[in-house]
C-alpha cells in the first residue's frame, strides 16, 4: 500500500487551515507543499512563510518539493520552516551529492526529483544518499496535468536499481495521478503518491484520500 501526499497547490488558499486539517483527520500520510520561483518552472507558488504557517496546524510529515534554482542556499530556512522531506531537482545542481548530504546533516530526509527527460540510471551512483526518488509524471510547474505514460517504465527501471543496490530509497510520483491510473503506478513499485486536483476536485477530498490509499492494495 502506498503512501498518500496530497498536494496542497491545489488547496483552498483563502481556506488553508480547513483543508489542513481535512488532511489531518483523513487518510492521508504526508502533506506535499511545492515551491516555484518563475525560473525553474514557469510558475510562482509559495515559500517559507506560508510554510512555516501550515506547520502549526499540521500534524502529518511535510514534504517539500524544490523547484527553484540554487535551492542549496535555502535548506537552512526550509528546515526552520518544517520541512521533514526536502526534495531538489536532479536538473537544478552541479553538486547533487554534496547538496543530498547537507539536507541529511541539517536533520532532513533527502529528496531527489527527475523531470520527464532526465533517465533514472542518472542517479545510479548516488543512490544510498537518496531517501526519496521523486520521478515527475508531467512537466513541472502545474497541477491538473496529464500522467505521461513514460512514467511506468521509468518506476520499474528505478524499483530495480534500488533494490540491485541494497537501497532503502522510497520512490514518489508526482503529477496527474487519478484514481483511474492509482493502481497501476501502485503496482509497478511507487511507495508514494502525490494527488493535487484528484483530491481537491472531488466533492469529498477525505473520501478520494481513502479511495487512493486503497489502490494497488
Ligand atoms: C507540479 C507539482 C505537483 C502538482 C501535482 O509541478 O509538483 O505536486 O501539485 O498536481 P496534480 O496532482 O493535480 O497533477
Ligand atoms: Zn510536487
Amino acid at each position: 500500500m502506498a503512501l498518500i501526499a496530497p498536494s496542497m497547490l491545489s488547496a483552498d488558499f483563502l481556506n488553508l487551515q480547513r483543508d489542513i486539517e481535512m488532511i489531518n483527520n483523513s487518510e492521508a500520510d504526508w502533506f506535499h507543499l511545492d515551491v516555484m520561483d518563475g525560473r525553474f518552472v514557469p510558475n510562482i507558488s509559495y515559500g517559507m512563510p506560508i510554510i512555516k504557517q501550515m506547520k502549526k496546524v499540521a500534524q502529518k510529515t511535510f514534504d517539500v518539493h524544490l523547484m527553484i534554482v540554487e535551492p542549496e542556499k535555502y535548506f537552512e530556512e526550509f528546515k526552520k520552516a518544517g520541512a521533514d522531506y526536502l526534495t531538489i531537482h536532479y536538473e537544478t545542481g552541479f553538486h547533487i551529492h554534496r547538496s543530498l548530504t547537507t539536507i541529511r546533516a541539517l536533520g532532513m530526509k533527502a529528496g531527489l526529483s527527475i523531470n520527464p527527460h532526465t533517465p533514472v540510471a542518472m542517479v545510479k551512483d548516488i543512490i544510498h544518499e537518496i531517501d526519496l526518488l521523486l520521478i515527475m509524471s508531467i512537466n513541472p510547474g502545474f497541477g491538473g496535468q496529464k500522467f505521461l505514460p513514460l512514467t511506468y517504465r521509468k518506476i520499474r527501471e528505478a524499483k530495480q536499481l534500488i533494490t540491485e543496490a541494497g537501497a532503502s530509497t522510497l520512490i514518489e510520483i508526482d503529477g496527474g495521478v487519478t484514481l483511474e491510473n492509482a493502481a497501476d503506478i501502485v503496482a509497478a513499485g511507487t511507495d508514494v503518491l502525490v494527488a493535487g486536483n484528484t483530491v481537491f476536485s472531488s466533492s469529498d477530498p477525505a473520501e478520494t484520500i481513502k479511495k487512493l490509499k486503497q489502490a494497488g492494495k
